[in-house]
């Protein structure tokens, strides 16, 4: 009876979990996962200074930075648009990336990231993620630490990687999806 008992219970229970998890995919929102981080991607798009309304600009730079291989010593500027597709076309702006990159590296292009994520739409509105670390841009994936956040992501911990899907070569923006994985 008392084994009937605990049984049922643990049907109900998982019966709760399941609706719950039910109803959260229904809402769209983003379920953490069993170790308690929530995953998602967003689109990062670095137009550089030149095109008619740039959203990076270089801010200082040393003598030599213009005759670096890597542009050693040049620090960027960024108020980067974060949308949910990689193209405009594709997808709504729900934040922007806001901060600076350093030309960090005297051997390849490596950055300095120190950025906010400041989120102005979408699930995470009026929330912002603080974001540092190295940045191979070379590298198909770069992972970089969230180092803290605001609002619902308060306290938070996490990684994000970082993947090229346009170089910006020829068009000058280049575009970068993150992958988020955060912990708040
Ligand atoms: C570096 O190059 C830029 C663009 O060609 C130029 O405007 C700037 O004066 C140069 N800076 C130095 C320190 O030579
Ligand atoms: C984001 O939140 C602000 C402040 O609550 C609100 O004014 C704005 O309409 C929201 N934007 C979107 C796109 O939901």
């Amino acid at each position: 009876m008392a084994a009937t008992t605990t049984r049922s219970r643990a049907a109900s229970t998982t019966l709760l979990l399941l609706l719950c998890a039910a109803a959260l995919l229904a809402s769209g929102a983003t379920a953490a996962d069993d170790n308690g981080f929530t995953t998602f991607k967003l689109y990062f798009h670095d137009i550089v200074a030149g095109t008619s309304s740039p959203t990076a600009v270089r801010i200082a730079q040393a003598a030599s930075s213009n005759t670096s291989s890597t542009s050693f010593g040049a620090v960027v500027a960024i108020d980067d648009p974060l949308t949910t597709g990689p193209t405009s076309a594709s997808g709504t702006e729900i934040g922007r990336a806001q901060g600076t990159y350093t030309f960090a590296d005297q051997k390849t292009f490596g950055l300095l990231m120190v950025m906010n994520f400041v989120f102005t739409g979408g699930e995470h509105n009026g929330s912002t993620l603080s974001i540092v670390g190295r940045n191979e841009v070379l590298s198909d994936v770069r992972e970089m630490s969230i180092v803290g956040g605001s609002g619902k992501f308060r306290m938070a911990r996490g990684y994000v990687q970082a993947h090229t899907i346009d170089s910006g070569a020829t068009s000058g923006e280049t575009v970068v999806q993150y992958t988020v994985n955060v912990k708040a």
